[in-house]
């Protein structure tokens, strides 16, 4: 299969992900074989959508067969990185950042945390699931010596540039952004960035929407 990428749309990328979890929810019910048309029936996107999407990568169906699901999902794996093993830490040990490292699921596909940072005295030394809040200042040194792949921001907005640059300055590869800020990183760091309230005010759009059509 042609491994480079580099060409295809992130509307397509940002679709697989849904495919994934279909997939494995296919999985689960122990649905081995799937015809495009069934396919499209439950993830909700047209079949041509599907094929489309898919011959991105090389195209996986056969005429006449369908999908094979397991094949399919773990090729989607592998498109995703989900193979491979990430090592992560959080930085900001609040609500969201403790939230976060209570969540088993990040580490099944994968995502390892290593240690989670914070400025709060009265945080530092504590241990989220057998992790450890160390302090904000250990940061640089930790990804350096442990080899740390992405950082999450779970800070306050003010300071998130801040430990963006700290990030950044020890090498790190990608950022999971949930401060509500747009960071400035070099041109070699990812950052992904994840803001609930952006689509909970779509959702309040489409509920006013719905109303001002019935009234
Ligand atoms: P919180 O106040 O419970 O936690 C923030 C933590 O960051 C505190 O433990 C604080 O001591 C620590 N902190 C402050 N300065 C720091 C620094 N320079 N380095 C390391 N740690 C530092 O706040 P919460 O509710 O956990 O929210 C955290 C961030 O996530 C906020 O920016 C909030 O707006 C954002 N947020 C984003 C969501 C999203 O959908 N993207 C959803 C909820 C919150």
């Amino acid at each position: 299969m042609n491994r480079d990428f580099s060409n295809v749309s992130m509307a397509v990328i940002r679709r697989l992900p849904k495919y994934h979890r279909y997939l494995k929810d296919l999985l689960d019910k122990e649905v081995y074989r799937i015809s495009s048309r069934e396919l499209s029936r439950s993830i909700g996107f047209t079949a041509s959508q599907i094929r489309q999407d898919l011959n991105c990568f090389g195209g996986f169906g056969q005429q006449g067969y369908g999908y094979n699901v397991e094949e399919l999902y773990k090729e989607i794996g592998k498109i995703l990185g989900l193979d491979k093993t990430y090592t992560t830490v959080i930085i900001g040990a609040g609500n969201l950042g403790q939230a976060i490292a209570n969540y088993a699921s990040f580490n099944r596909y994968g995502f390892q945390l290593k240690a989670l940072f914070d400025t709060n005295p009265k945080l530092i030394g504590m241990k989220i699931r057998d992790t450890e809040i160390l302090d904000l200042d250990d940061l640089e040194d930790f990804i350096q010596k442990n080899n740390i792949e992405i950082g999450f921001i779970c800070t306050p907005k003010e300071v998130a540039q801040d430990v963006a640059d700290k990030l950044t300055s020890a090498n790190i590869k990608g950022i999971w952004n949930f401060a509500p800020v747009d960071l400035k990183v070099p041109k070699d760091v990812i950052v992904e960035n994840v803001h609930l309230s952006e689509s909970l005010f779509i959702l309040s759009y489409l509920l006013n929407e719905k109303e001002l059509l019935n009234s």
